[in-house]
């Protein structure tokens, strides 16, 4: 089998960049090591910037999220009692759309059959071969049957648990860790959201997140231990502490019912550079992962995606390869900005086993700088609504 370009992994970034290679004639394969559903039944990120919708447009698969979607002027915060909004509309005239994860990736499954793009679900072994050459290759096998595609270009698209990454020699990956002690447990149930933005809760008892998919599907998360089990966690219990970290008027609204999905998200800063190595590039979760708390992880895959689309556009329709050439550079200057948003929101929302009375007096009055200060809001605003590309 040949094709222009083999996508490892059928997750959001992977599917993606099918659909915007797909609408500028380029013939991809998506290799996914699972099946559809299992890739639709994770709950995952909410929050999208404008640069994310914009590319879902470009790849004409905007339709339904368009329609969905709840658009967010702001965000509230709270400590303890206390709570305050930071108004992204007013700071610089932006907003973030709420339209989940799993909703974004059935819209691109849907597309790439309607358009007849291949997809093998259920590979194993998956193995890229001649990557530092002009030729690469990847083998896997299906069905119990091993299979070859060659083609021009591999896009490593499989997540941080995936092969791509790995098959970057050591010699020439250099990776940057950072591993939270704490981890988010989070709810999925069929109940009204408990304010109408979402709210990131600083608290004695740890961190806790208020957001949704819908006017009757609500997503909360509580900051838990790294080495707790969702199934260790009744519903009851889950939320009564989500409760005790809200401000009580908001508590006191808090409509509880039973979940629908549960589980626990371990936290982690992640950066490999670099993100090319010869025809292999890496997009999204492959490469970097952000703890979840500025809602980064899913945003900056999605600008992977469109630097490494202009770049192959340019290769196919110039034969000039400076926008391949310079992806790894231009994606990770985007990326460190991002790592440093989610490191800094980590670190200001949540409590950690070692912090002292003194880093506690430092939290709060970091806290009351976004409150207080415009100069605070607007970092905030620009960031979590993303930077430019
Ligand atoms: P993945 O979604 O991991 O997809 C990779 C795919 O590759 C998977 O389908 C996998 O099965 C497949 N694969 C793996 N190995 C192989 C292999 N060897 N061969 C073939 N296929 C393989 N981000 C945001 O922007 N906003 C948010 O609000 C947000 N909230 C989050 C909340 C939580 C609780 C979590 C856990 C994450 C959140 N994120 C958020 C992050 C976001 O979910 C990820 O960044 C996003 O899933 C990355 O997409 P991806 O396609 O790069 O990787
Ligand atoms: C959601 C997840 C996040 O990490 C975040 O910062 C905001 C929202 C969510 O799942 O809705």
């Amino acid at each position: 089998m040949r094709t222009q370009v083999v996508i490892v992994g059928g997750g959001p970034s992977g599917l993606l960049l099918g659909q915007l290679l797909y609408r500028r004639g380029i013939d991809t394969v998506v290799l996914e090591r699972k099946t559809r559903d299992y890739v639709l039944s994770r709950i995952r990120a909410g929050i999208l910037e404008t640069g994310f919708v914009n590319l879902m447009r470009e790849a004409g698969v905007a339709e339904r999220m368009d329609r969905e979607c709840f658009v967010h002027h702001g965000t509230s915060i709270s400590y303890e009692n206390e709570m305050f909004d930071i108004d992204f509309r007013k700071l610089i005239g932006e907003n973030v759309i709420v339209y989940g994860q799993t909703e974004v990736t059935r819209d691109l499954y849907d597309a790439r059959e309607a358009t007849g793009g291949k997809t093998i679900f259920e590979v194993e072994n998956v193995e890229i071969c001649g990557a530092d050459s002009d030729a690469p290759h990847v083998t896997f096998t299906t069905e119990g049957r091993t299979q070859r595609i060659d083609c021009d270009f591999v896009a490593g698209c499989d997540g941080f648990h995936g092969v791509s990454r790995k098959t970057i020699p050591d010699t020439v990956r250099k990776d940057y860790e950072k591993v939270y002690p704490f981890g988010w447990l989070g709810v999925l149930s069929e109940t009204p959201p408990v304010h109408d933005e979402l709210i990131y809760a600083n608290s004695s008892r740890g961190f806790a997140l208020c957001s949704m998919r819908n006017e009757n599907l609500s997503r909360y998360y509580v900051q838990c231990h790294a080495t707790d089990h969702a199934d260790e966690w009744s519903d009851e219990a889950f939320w009564k502490e989500l409760k005790l970290r809200l401000p009580e008027e908001i508590a006191d609204k808090l409509v509880t019912g039973p979940s629908i999905e549960k589980s626990i998200a371990p936290l982690r800063s992640f950066v490999s550079e670099p993100m090319r190595w010869g025809r292999l590039f890496l997009c999204g979760d492959a490469a970097h992962i952000v703890p979840p708390t500025g809602a980064k992880g899913l945003n900056t895959a999605a600008s992977d995606v469109h630097y490494l689309h202009e770049g192959l556009m340019q290769f196919y329709e110039d034969r000039d390869s400076h926008g391949i050439d310079r992806y790894s550079e231009k994606a990770l200057a985007r990326i460190w900005k991002a790592e440093h948003f989610s490191w800094a929101t980590t670190n200001m929302l949540h409590r950690f086993p070692d912090q002292s009375e003194f880093d506690l007096k430092i939290q709060r009055a970091e806290i009351e700088a976004l409150r207080y200060h415009e100069t605070a809001q607007m970092w905030f605003a620009q960031n979590y609504v993303g930077l430019p590309y």
